[in-house]
C-alpha cells in the first residue's frame, strides 16, 4: 500500500517536472518587456538545473562550488573582456557591487533575462555564446563575488 503511494507520487512528480520544463516563470527582455524567444537557446542547456530555475526563477547553482568554478572560467572567456576579470567594470559596468542599471538583476530571473536577451549597445544576447546551463553557472560565479549590501541581495530571499 505504502509503496504504491510512493510510486504514484514519484510518477506524478516526474510528470509535473517533465511538463513544467518550458515555463512556470515568463522570461522577458530587460528593455523591451517582450517575452524572450527561447528557441534561440543553444543545445545542451536544458539541464535539470535549468528546469529547476524555470520553475521559480531561482538559480540552484548559487550554492554549488563546482558550478561556481565552471562559471568563473566561462565568465573569463565570454564576459571579462568587457566587464573586467574581477567584474570590476570596463566597457560594461561592474557586476560585483549592488548598483545595477537594471534593478531586476537583484533577482536571478532578472540577471538571466539580461544575459539571455541582452540589453543596450555592446551587451548583446549571450545565447550566441552560451547555453542556458552555462549562463546559470556564470550567474552563480557573479553572485559568489558579490561585494554589495546583503540587504540588497534579493536572490537570497525566499
Ligand atoms: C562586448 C562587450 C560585452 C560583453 C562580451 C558582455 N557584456 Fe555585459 N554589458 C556590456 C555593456 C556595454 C553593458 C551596459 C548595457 C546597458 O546598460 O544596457 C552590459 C551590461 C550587463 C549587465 C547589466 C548590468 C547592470 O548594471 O544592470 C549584466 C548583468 C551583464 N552585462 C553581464 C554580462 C555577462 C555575464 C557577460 C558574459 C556572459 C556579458 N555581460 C558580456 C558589455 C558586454
Amino acid at each position: 500500500m505504502k509503496f504504491k503511494t510512493i510510486l504514484t507520487s514519484a510518477v506524478l512528480a516526474t510528470a509535473i517536472i517533465g511538463t513544467s520544463a518550458q515555463a512556470d516563470i515568463t522570461l522577458r527582455h530587460a528593455l523591451l518587456g517582450t517575452v524572450l524567444d527561447m528557441s534561440f537557446a543553444k543545445k545542451g542547456g536544458n539541464t535539470p538545473a535549468f528546469k529547476e530555475f524555470m520553475k521559480e526563477g531561482r538559480n540552484p547553482y548559487n550554492t554549488d562550488e563546482k558550478a561556481i568554478k565552471d562559471g568563473e572560467s566561462l565568465y573569463m572567456t565570454g564576459c571579462s573582456g568587457c566587464h573586467g576579470h574581477e567584474a570590476e567594470g570596463k566597457i560594461g559596468p561592474g557586476l560585483a557591487d549592488d548598483y545595477w542599471t537594471y534593478p531586476a538583476i537583484a533577482t536571478d530571473k532578472g540577471l538571466f533575462e539580461v544575459l539571455f536577451g541582452g540589453a543596450n549597445g555592446m551587451m548583446g544576447p549571450q545565447y550566441v555564446n552560451f547555453n542556458t546551463d552555462e549562463m546559470l553557472k556564470i550567474m552563480a560565479w557573479i553572485r559568489s563575488i558579490y561585494t554589495g549590501k546583503p540587504k540588497k541581495a534579493k536572490w537570497l530571499k525566499k
